[in-house]
């Protein structure tokens, strides 16, 4: 297993690319399913998780060619025909459920693996009853058996009125991906609206899906019989900006990030702006310089976009330990996403946990220390704690960071950080 060896603190200056966003890459990949034709996607993310889901596809009966820089991909239909999503394809990420949605549309069966990816909620787990339950209403039949869902449909999925009782991304996703082949119309109400849900639904509508987005939360589909070729650019990826624009805050360093639309992530700029950092945006770039001195804040809570991403919590949790004063952050979508703190507390983080409240206290300075990755954010987490510690750290279980972030070392190095891989 791969670690990092960090030597800080560092101080980041230049320019940083971001990738394609692997949140978008991974529905849009599942719904692939769907078509007969061929579709080209560009700007994929080179991050594991896409690698596991082109495997995934490729087990299912899709031919998948990719560009020598492996940033475009092609995809086509074979003649085989496999139904089965095995334990082993999707063990590692949470998105493999996703295929079930277009699986059940296109073929009417499917066997899925329940699926893997972060433990984010300790013991309670990562449920998927929503997508279950919904794709039932559309007229999906399944029975648990062994870890696996076999799911079926008599005849073509139906379309039907759908209110989420709460708002989750992944069942938004593949209820969308579902009611794209149903018969009849779809309404679903309560959806989870992140750009990246967005990103699935332009491509869809390129292959000529009819998709419409009505008032806030509410999506109409009106089934069609087939997808038509499309070729189809990935957003750029949200969480990997926001955990840059954090570091260019924490390490009172200076970045220019280019490849992404600002205006989708106003809500994290707004609070690097009430920390003290300086951020200017252009149409597709961010220039932010960080404060000489961090404001606390005591108020933030993660929410479903567009409010503050539970998937930026553990790195902001970083730069408010080295703020002036006691800061607090409430975690509402994964009660128990706190694994990250046990890790920064060996660096000398003072952080409280009260139900799913944490409290920071500022002013700390971090000392390198040996850290262990429990999850895909947290990992990033801990890499830029290093960053800004004094002397050594190691990050062990760098896989997780491998699982969404391109390249993180070689773009860190990039920007003046310390870092090296330390391959076993
Ligand atoms: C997606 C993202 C993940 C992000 C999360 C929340 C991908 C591949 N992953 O995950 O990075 O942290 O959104 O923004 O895009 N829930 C249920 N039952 C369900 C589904 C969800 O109880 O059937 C609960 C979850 O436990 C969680 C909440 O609903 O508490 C939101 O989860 P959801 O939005 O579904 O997250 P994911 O799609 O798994």
């Amino acid at each position: 297993m791969d670690k990092f060896l960090i030597k800080g603190p560092c101080k980041v200056n230049g320019t940083v690319n971001i990738s394609g966003s692997k949140n978008a890459a991974l529905p849009i990949l599942a719904s692939t399913i769907l078509f007969d034709k061929p579709v080209i996607l560009e700007n994929l993310p080179r991050v594991k998780d896409i690698d596991t889901m082109l495997s995934l596809l490729e087990s299912l009966g899709s031919k998948i060619v990719l560009s020598k820089n492996k940033r475009t991909v092609k995809i086509t239909k074979t003649k085989k025909k496999n139904f089965v999503a095995s334990y082993s394809s999707v063990k590692t990420m949470r998105a493999g459920v996703l295929v079930l949605g277009p699986m059940i549309a296109k073929h009417h069966k499917s066997i899925t693996s329940f699926p893997g990816g972060c433990v984010l909620n300790g013991n309670s787990g990562r449920p998927i009853n929503y997508h279950l339950n919904t794709l039932k209403k559309l007229g999906m039949q399944y029975e648990i058996k062994k870890g696996y869902i076999f799911a079926k449909t008599k005849a073509k999925l139906k379309g039907n009125f759908i209110k989420f009782p709460k708002i989750s991304v992944g069942a938004t996703e593949n209820l969308i991906m579902a009611a794209c082949l149903a018969k009849g119309k779809t309404i679903l109400k309560n959806c989870a609206i992140e750009p990246e849900i967005k990103d699935l639904t332009n491509f869809l509508r390129s292959a000529g899906a009819k998709i419409k987005w009505v008032g806030k939360r509410t999506c109409e589909i009106i089934g069609v019989n087939n997808l038509k070729e499309t070729k189809y650019s990935i957003m750029g990826d949200r969480i990997e900006t926001g955990t840059f624009c954090i570091l260019a805050a924490l390490t009172k360093g200076n970045l220019l990030i280019k490849n992404f639309k600002p205006k989708l992530i106003q809500t994290e700029l707004s609070f690097l702006k009430k920390v003290g950092a300086s951020v200017k945006t252009f149409k597709n770039e961010i220039q932010i310089k960080g404060p000489k001195q961090i404001k606390s804040i005591n108020n933030i809570s993660t929410k479903e976009y567009p409010g503050f991403p539970t998937d930026l919590q553990a790195q902001f949790m970083v730069l408010l330990c080295k703020a002036n004063g006691i800061s607090k952050i409430t975690e509402k979508i994964f009660q128990s996403r706190f694994i990250h703190v046990m890790e920064l507390q060996r660096l000398g983080a003072k952080i409280n946990i009260k139900n799913n409240t944490a409290t920071i206290e500022g002013n700390t300075e971090f000392k390198g220390a040996e850290l262990m990755s429990s999850d895909l954010r947290a990992s990033a987490a801990l890499v830029l704690a290093a960053i800004s510690a004094k002397g050594k750290s190691i990050v062990s279980r760098v896989y997780h960071c491998d699982r969404g972030y391109e390249k993180f070392e070689d773009k860190l190095k990039r920007i003046g950080v310390n870092i090296k891989r330390i391959s076993s």
